[in-house]
């Protein structure tokens, strides 16, 4: 392959960390310097699987554990080929939540494990760089009400920063932890450069196979 692929980066962190004002930031200012950018997010509820997910996440309906974990993983497989197309056709995606955000928010539920929850997941193409929004839950909190959907409350990000903390010590990944609690425009400058930095390593090396 010439050295032209796209770079696959994704953004991380619990909830209200900014990762979605983020990514469509990041999007925006690629295109304009003329490089060809897309965002993708997780859950994507306008799939089938999305519809089941999203239905869950509203409280709608109520689904196992396990199950819903995989419906989960399952959303981002049925990506997968797109998700290739695109990088190889010289795209950078940048996307909003990943399979951490899958293993970190499962494993903190009871009798769910870390190991059982990376499983599905293992395999899909790996990103060239995760950049973790840092924002400690209490501030989370402070910027605003959390909403009425499952998961949205504070003692349980908790929870869900320490399965966080856990997956980043995992140096197969290309972590990079940022501190969100600052400006939307000098988190998006620091963004913005070590995006780049990612990009240009990106481009003469194969996908690479998460978790594997
Ligand atoms: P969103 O608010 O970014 O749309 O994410 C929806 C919720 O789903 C959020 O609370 C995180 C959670 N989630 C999982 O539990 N597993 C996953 O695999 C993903 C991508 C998100």
């Amino acid at each position: 392959m010439a050295c032209r692929r796209g770079a696959l980066i994704v953004l991380e962190g619990v909830d209200r960390a900014g990762k979605t004002t983020q990514c469509k930031k990041l999007v925006q200012a690629l295109q304009q310097s003329g490089q060809r950018a897309e965002m993708l997010r997780f859950p994507d509820r306008t799939t089938e699987i999305g519809q089941l997910i999203n239905s869950y996440l509203e409280k709608k309906s109520d689904l196992e554990d396990h199950t819903i974990h995989l419906l989960f993983s399952a959303n981002r497989w049925e990506q997968v080929p797109l998700i290739k197309e695109k990088l190889e056709q010289g795209v950078h995606l940048i996307v909003d939540r990943y399979a951490f955000s899958g293993v970190a928010f499962t494993s903190a539920k009871p009798g769910m494990s870390v190991d059982w929850c990376k499983f599905p997941d293992v395999g899909l193409p790996k990103p060239d760089l995760v950049l973790f929004l840092q924002l400690s839950p209490t501030e989370a909190a402070r910027r605003g009400q959390f909403g009425v959907e499952r998961y949205e409350n504070t003692d349980f990000q908790k929870a869900v920063q320490a399965r966080f903390q856990q997956l980043m010590r995992d140096r197969s990944v290309n972590w990079e932890v940022i501190d969100a609690c600052r400006s939307v425009e000098d988190l998006h400058k620091e963004i913005k450069s070590r995006s780049k930095a990612a990009m240009d390593t990106a481009a003469c090396q194969p996908i690479g196979e998460l978790w594997k």
